[in-house]
């Protein structure tokens, strides 16, 4: 942990679940994938804010073919800090047409699925010829509704985590890794 570059954030953490390293790593071998998988087409990139930021960034310039980005911001209806109701608003829309394009949504976390889960339905609603999934956590333990992941970077345990874009309370999205807070930082709100 990098104490001299976030010293009030890492004071909050407990136990760093993913380092930098780990994940640049991941993210070499997941764009290595996907320029093999998609070699001889052009992948539009579909990131959903503001989770996926960090993830995006680092994704498209591991990715050596052809690509476009767009954008999405989705939030969902009530919920808490930790919990997900399932509801999804699009905050922000696509800017460009995905008929006849190959689609990948590059998701931070799949915890519940009901956001993805909504945002398929909608984006295949959209008629692209592909769409896959790229998430960069997996946290199977609280999935409510089945979603197959093309692409997965890590499966976590059950445990609510941050940084690497990941917020509580819209805050820790920038640590550089990802980690899990101390029980009080949590229970303080
Ligand atoms: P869902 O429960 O799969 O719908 O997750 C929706 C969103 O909740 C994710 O895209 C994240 O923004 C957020 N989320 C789920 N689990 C975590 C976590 O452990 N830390 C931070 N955000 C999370
Ligand atoms: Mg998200």
């Amino acid at each position: 942990m990098d104490r001299a570059r976030h010293p009030d954030l890492v004071n909050d953490v407990d136990e760093v679940l993913i380092t930098e390293e780990q994940i640049r790593a991941k993210v070499a071998e997941l764009g290595a994938m996907l320029s093999r998988d998609y070699e001889g087409r052009t992948v539009v990139l579909v990131s959903v804010l503001k989770g996926s930021l960090p993830f995006m960034a680092d994704l498209m310039r591991a990715i050596s073919i052809p690509a476009q980005i767009d954008l999405m911001e989705v939030s969902s209806y009530g919920g808490t800090a930790t919990e997900t109701s399932g509801l999804v608003r699009i905050l922000k829309d696509l800017s460009s047409s995905i008929d006849g394009r190959d689609v990948l949504i590059v998701e931070d976390i799949i915890d519940t699925g009901l956001t993805l889960n909504y945002l398929l339905r909608y984006l295949r609603g959209k008629n692209p010829r592909s769409l896959r999934i790229c998430a960069l956590l997996d946290k199977p333990a609280r999935r409510l509704v089945e979603i197959s992941i093309d692409y997965r970077g890590f499966t976590i345990p059950d445990k609510f985590v941050v940084g690497y874009g990941l917020d509580y309370g819209e805050l820790y999205r920038n640590l550089p890794f990802i980690a899990v807070l101390k029980p009080e930082v949590y229970s303080a709100s």
